[in-house]
């Protein structure tokens, strides 16, 4: 049997951090407020000069260091992005080209939050297929070029940033399992209003932000999170109690406090970056995994429940031995 096996992470964070106090002075806000209702303390945002690629590019050559990987090694990448370079080609070939990366595939899998769950679950195909002996996968987004900063509702929430693995094959578990879904009934309750073949050119220079109707989001977030950490514990015949580590969308720190208790999991097992990070969307389980194994708390052979939820819906798991 072959497993996928995460070989080394990576991440990259833009330098700019912008901080609560910061946002007093944008919108009618305070820190206490985004504190208590969100868990963000700070977050960083991209350079005027920085796009979604060069974030992922300094991502992954600190992953490939990590795996002890070269350019030549790599033979699939797939990126998990809803905030592109460009509407073509794809982020996954700029990436390949500045890695100088010629020849395998490259594309990207655009699930808003859930894009790296989305994009480690298509590899793991890959790689059991036997298509893949070294593969790439990042989640990565400058979601703040995307912000109205003149909605405090929505702009005091995101970050930026991208976190990268390296994915090889190996006859030790590895990823146990993936589960993907989706609902796009939910579509109205969280939503970017402008896109490649609606109103791109209309919307100019007028003020165009993330619709969220967050309240109603937030309850989703909940039920569904705790409803797929259940399903893959179920899926793989095991109890919460064997959990070592869980690393859940990084939203909000209200919806991972109602996750870890619905799964009676103390917060000491779950990785927490919202303080730091604010919600990075496609970034933020990468990133909270390389933060866990660089600062030592996860080690080789722990089980790791990963899950996100984002705009769609969409949602999705990966357990895993690391
Ligand atoms: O990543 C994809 C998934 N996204 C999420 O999971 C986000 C889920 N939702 C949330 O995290 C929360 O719903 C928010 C953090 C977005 C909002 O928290 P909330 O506790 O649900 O607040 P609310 O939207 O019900 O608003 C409460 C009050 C409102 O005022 P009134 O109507 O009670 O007078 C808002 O206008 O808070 C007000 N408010 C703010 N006040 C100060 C909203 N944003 C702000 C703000 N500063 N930045």
């Amino acid at each position: 049997m072959i497993y996928s096996k995460i070989a080394g992470t990576g991440r990259y964070l833009p330098e700019r951090i912008l901080t609560n106090a910061e946002l007093e002075k944008i919108v009618e806000t305070s820190d206490e407020w985004i504190r208590t209702r969100t868990g963000v303390e700070r977050r960083h945002v991209a350079a005027e000069d920085e796009t979604t690629s060069s974030l992922c590019i300094e991502a992954a050559k600190s992953a490939m260091e990590a795996a002890d990987v070269k350019s030549e090694d790599i033979d699939l990448i797939v990126i998990g992005t809803t905030t592109p370079d460009l509407i073509f080609p794809n982020i996954a070939t700029l990436v390949q080209q500045a890695l100088d990366i010629h020849g395998c595939p490259a594309f990207s899998i655009e699930a808003a939050c859930t894009g790296f769950i989305y994009a480690l679950s298509t590899v793991d195909k890959f790689i059991r297929a036997g298509e893949s002996q070294c593969a790439l996968v990042i989640g990565a987004e400058i979601i703040t070029k995307l912000v109205d900063w003149n909605d405090r509702s929505t702009c005091v929430l995101f970050g930026d940033g991208a976190g990268a693995v390296i994915v090889k094959p190996s006859a030790e578990p590895g990823i146990l399992s993936t589960h993907l879904g989706a609902d796009g009934k939910y579509k109205e309750l969280l939503y970017y209003p402008v896109g490649a073949s609606k109103d791109l050119v209309a919307a100019g220079t007028d003020a165009v932000g993330i619709i969220m109707r967050g309240n109603e989001v937030f309850k989703v977030a909940v039920k569904t999170l705790g409803a797929v950490a259940q399903q893959a514990l179920k899926a793989n015949n095991m109890d919460k109690s064997e959990l070592d580590w869980l690393i859940p969308h990084q939203a909000n720190l209200r919806i991972i406090q109602a996750t870890a208790k619905r799964l009676k999991l103390p917060l000491e097992k779950v990785i927490i970056t919202v303080q730091d990070h604010g919600n990075t969307s496609a970034a933020s389980v990468p990133m909270a995994l390389d933060v866990g194994i660089r600062d030592g708390r996860i080690k080789r052979g722990q089980l790791i429940l990963m899950e996100a939820f984002g705009g769609g819906f969409t949602w999705g798991s990966v357990l895993m031995r690391y």
